[in-house]
């Protein structure tokens, strides 16, 4: 699993991990930061953590091979990034696409990008919600694993609407989460079926 701040979604997974029966384990948390609750949780947890920061290296790519090789020395069958802010890059994908999922705050192909709550707020939608995809080379492009909305209410702040988002988005995960661990899942073009 892969976090940059607060880790709820991270929290919510162990959390689910915890029974048995859930069918998936967390079994490392990578940072590309220091010092965030996201890691906290993972060490409260009993789980090894790494950290790469982009800053610590000559080059992207070379941060990019780095989070790969850190994540492989871990053997997952799922990446899942959930408020990760940075882009994996060639060497990533290379090793994990297909199966490197990310979680974003809004319903794609609407609002991509570092600010899905606050560009649905301002568009003045009255649905939003969020996505969990199969990570591709483009920004919040893959295919589509999960969607999970909300209301827009007339008073909501980028804030509030942002919390009732990951409400949401935090069961769409757990719940998605288990089922492609316990039943598999395959893409096909833009399509992804869970399940054989
Ligand atoms: C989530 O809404 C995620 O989609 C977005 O940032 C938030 C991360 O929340 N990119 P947390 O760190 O899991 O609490």
């Amino acid at each position: 699993m892969l976090v940059s701040g607060a880790g709820t979604n991270l929290q919510a997974l162990l959390d689910a991990c915890a029974d048995p029966a859930y069918g998936a384990e967390v079994v490392a948390v990578g940072a590309d930061r220091d010092g965030i609750e996201g890691l906290a949780r993972a060490e409260r947890a009993g789980i090894p953590t790494f950290v790469h920061r982009v800053s610590d290296f000559a080059t992207r790519e070379e941060w990019d091979a780095a989070m790969a090789q850190a994540c492989a020395d871990h053997d997952p069958d799922l990446v899942v990034s959930a408020g990760f802010m940075k882009l994996a890059g060639p060497a990533f994908l290379g090793r994990f696409g297909g199966r490197y999922l990310n979680t974003h705050p809004a319903l794609l192909p609407a609002f991509p990008g570092m600010h899905g709550a606050a560009d649905a707020l301002a568009y003045g939608v009255k649905v939003a919600g969020a996505t969990l995809f199969v990570v591709d080379p483009g920004v919040d492009t893959g295919p589509i694993v999960a969607q999970a909305a909300v209301p827009v209410e007339d008073d909501d702040t980028v804030e509030t609407l942002h919390e009732r988002i990951k409400v949401a988005e935090r069961t769409m995960l757990v719940a998605t989460v288990g089922r492609l661990a316990r039943e598999g899942f395959a893409v096909e073009g833009r399509r992804v079926r869970i399940g054989s």
